[in-house]
C-alpha cells in the first residue's frame, strides 16, 4: 500500500514536471522561434528518435518541411495542456511574401519529448483563406486567461467542442453557444454580420460526420482545440475527411469565439446552395 502511494506519487511528480505549464510554454516558444528563423534545429532538443511528424496528415520531414522555412510571424497563440501533455499553436503569417496560416499540435512523452509533432499549414486556395483577415478578425478578440474562479472544467470545455461537431450529423443537438460569438475560418468572419449576436450557428450541415477527434484543452484560457477529418472540405476530393483544425474558446460553459484552418477547396470556391449532392458545410453568411 505504502509501496505504491509512493509509486504513484512518484509517477505524477514525474508526469506533472514533464508537463508544467512552464516547461510546455518553453516548448511552444521554442517552436514559434524556429518557424519564426525557419531552423528546425530550434526545437531538435525536444524532439523523440521515434517523432510522428506529420504535414496536413502526411509524413513528412521536418528538416525539410515548413520549419524549414523562415516566415514572418504576425501573430502566434498557444494552448497547453497540462494533463494530457500536449500542445497547439496558432500562427498567421499574413505579411509574409507566401502568407499561411498554421496550426500544430505537439504531443510529449512523459521523458518531456516531443512524440508527435502534427501541422496544418493552409494557404492561397484552402478553405475560405485570407491570412489577413485571420490576422485582422482575430485583434478584434479577447483569448485573455479567464479568472480562476470562473473557469470551467476539462468536461465542460469539452463537451462544449464535441456538441458543436455533434450538431454536424444531428440537428436536434443543443450546442451551448453564447451571445456573442463568432467564427473565423480561413480569414472569413461570421461576426461581421452582427458582432454583438450568436453568428456560430449559421450554416451548420446536419449530416456530416467529422472523424478522429484529437484533442488539446487548456482551462487557463477555457480553450479546446480539436483536429479531425473534415468530409467534403475539399470539393475535389468527393467527401473525403480532410484535415482541420477547429479552435474553441469556452466562457462560463458557452462558446465565444471558434477558430478554424482547414485543408482544401482547391479553388474551387466556396460551397453555394446549390452545390450537387452533399449537405452544404456552411451557407450565410458566404453564401448570397
Ligand atoms: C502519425 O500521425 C498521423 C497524423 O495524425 C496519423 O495518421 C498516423 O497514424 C500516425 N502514425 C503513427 C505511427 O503513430
Ligand atoms: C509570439 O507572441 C508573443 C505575444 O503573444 C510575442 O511576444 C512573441 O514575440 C511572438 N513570437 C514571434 C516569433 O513572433
Ligand atoms: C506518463 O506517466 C503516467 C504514469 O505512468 C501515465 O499514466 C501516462 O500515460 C504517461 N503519459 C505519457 C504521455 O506517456
Ligand atoms: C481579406 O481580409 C481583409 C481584411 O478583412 C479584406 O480587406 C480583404 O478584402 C480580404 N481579401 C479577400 C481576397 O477576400
Ligand atoms: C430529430 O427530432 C425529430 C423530432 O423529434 C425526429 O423526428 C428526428 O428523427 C430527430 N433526428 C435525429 C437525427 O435524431
Ligand atoms: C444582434 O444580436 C443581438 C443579440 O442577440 C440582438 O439583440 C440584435 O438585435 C442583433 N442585431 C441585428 C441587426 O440583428
Ligand atoms: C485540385 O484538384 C484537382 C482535381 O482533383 C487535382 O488534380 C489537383 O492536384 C488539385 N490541386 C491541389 C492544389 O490540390
Ligand atoms: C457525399 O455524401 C452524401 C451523404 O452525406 C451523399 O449524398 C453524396 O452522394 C456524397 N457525395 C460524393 C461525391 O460522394
Amino acid at each position: 500500500m505504502l509501496h505504491s502511494i509512493l509509486l504513484t506519487t512518484t509517477l505524477a511528480a514525474t508526469a506533472s514536471a514533464a508537463c508544467s505549464r512552464a516547461f510546455l510554454t518553453k516548448a511552444t516558444d521554442a517552436y514559434v522561434a524556429a518557424q519564426s528563423s525557419g531552423s528546425p534545429s530550434g526545437v531538435t532538443s525536444f524532439i523523440s528518435a521515434s517523432i510522428n511528424y506529420t504535414e496536413n496528415e502526411k509524413q513528412a520531414n521536418i528538416q525539410s518541411g515548413i520549419l524549414s522555412q523562415p516566415l514572418k510571424i504576425d501573430h502566434n497563440r498557444s494552448i497547453h495542456d497540462t494533463t494530457a501533455c500536449s500542445t497547439f499553436t496558432e500562427l498567421i503569417a499574413a505579411s509574409n511574401p507566401h502568407p499561411y496560416v498554421i496550426g500544430t499540435r505537439m504531443l510529449f512523452s512523459n521523458s518531456s519529448k516531443i512524440t508527435t509533432m502534427e501541422s496544418i499549414v493552409t494557404q492561397n486556395g484552402d478553405w475560405a483563406f485570407n491570412a489577413t483577415g485571420y490576422l485582422y478578425y482575430d485583434a478584434l478578440e479577447s483569448w485573455a486567461p479567464i479568472p480562476e474562479s470562473k473557469r470551467d472544467s476539462r468536461a465542460v470545455i469539452q463537451a462544449a467542442g464535441d456538441a458543436y461537431f455533434n450538431r454536424f450529423a444531428n440537428a436536434n443537438i443543443t450546442v451551448p453557444f453564447g451571445t456573442p460569438c463568432a467564427r473565423l475560418e480561413g480569414g472569413a468572419y461570421t461576426g461581421t454580420n452582427n458582432m454583438t449576436g450568436n453568428t456560430c450557428s449559421l450554416g451548420l450541415p446536419d449530416s456530416t460526420v467529422v472523424t478522429d477527434r484529437r484533442y488539446v484543452l487548456d482551462e487557463t484560457l477555457g480553450v479546446v482545440d480539436m483536429f479531425l477529418g473534415f468530409p467534403g472540405l475539399d470539393r475535389s476530393q468527393g467527401n473525403a475527411s480532410m484535415p482541420d483544425s477547429h479552435m474553441f474558446r469556452v466562457e462560463g460553459g458557452m462558446i465565444r469565439y471558434i477558430h478554424t484552418a482547414g485543408c482544401g477547396m482547391n479553388g474551387t470556391g466556396l460551397p453555394t446552395r446549390r452545390a450537387a449532392g452533399r449537405p452544404l458545410l456552411r451557407k450565410t453568411p458566404f453564401v448570397v
